[in-house]
């Protein structure tokens, strides 16, 4: 239980929040992976809803204000490239005995299953004092940020990181730069009518935490 004293905020200068504490746990509970098999490829995803998206990803913070974080988004036909450029990065990383023709397999499936895939990218700024391990929590930042809010509005969201996404063979795909990183793909399309939103599960919380 938290303190209800700790919830009332009213006396503090810097109390500007836009939604109280207990919307905000809300939302943060109610953020869910949604499949990829369960989002409708077809139906349109606003560009006023990508800005959104977009602009709440933009809000993430960053050391030394370098803003890591960059999207590719693929739609429409484009999503056959990434199909492909999947598969071909599982294929050219894995090692003979270790290939499994279905996970082969569901990398060609998954982005066409989906409206749109988008590419995260951590782009590597000019600040060599700031970790690369900062920049990469940047990002996951950024990730968080907009999956949120996707949440919020009830668009499916699905972060997917096989191993193929992080070898040479996707960065090319993607033309990164040498020191910069593809932290994965981002499925995204609306859930299919009747689809129920996905249950979370956690382990208790303050199992996680020493008090000293
Ligand atoms: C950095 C990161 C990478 C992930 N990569 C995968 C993945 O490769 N495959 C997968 O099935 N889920 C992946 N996930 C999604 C998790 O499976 C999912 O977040 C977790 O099951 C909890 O479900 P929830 O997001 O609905 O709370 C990833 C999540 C994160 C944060």
């Amino acid at each position: 239980m938290i303190d209800s004293d700790v919830l009332d905020l009213s006396g503090s200068q810097y109390y500007v929040c836009v939604m109280n504490i207990t919307e905000a746990a809300a939302l943060m509970a109610h953020r869910r992976s949604v499949k990829p098999a369960n989002m409708d490829a077809d139906k349109e995803i606003s560009d006023g809803l990508w800005q959104t998206l977009i602009g709440c990803a933009n809000w993430a913070p960053s050391h030394g204000q370098t803003e890591p974080w960059r999207f590719t988004i693929f739609r429409g036909g484009s999503r056959k490239h990434v199909a492909e450029a999947l598969q071909a990065a599982y294929k050219a990383e894995t090692p003979e005995r270790e290939f499994k023709q279905q996970k082969h397999d569901n990398m060609g499936k998954y982005p066409l299953e989906v409206h749109a895939v988008v590419a995260i990218v951590m782009k590597r700024g000019d600040l060599p004092k700031v970790p690369v391990l900062e920049e990469v929590e940047a990002v996951a930042c950024a990730v968080q940020n907009m999956h949120l809010a996707a949440s919020a509005a009830g668009l499916g969201m699905y972060w997917s990181s096989p191993a193929a996404t992080y070898g040479a063979s996707f960065a090319e795909f993607l033309k990164l730069g040498d020191d910069d990183k593809c932290l994965g793909v981002l499925y995204v399309g609306w859930p299919k009518e009747g689809t129920e939103w996905p249950k979370g599960t956690r382990k208790p919380a303050m199992d996680k935490v020493v008090w000293k």
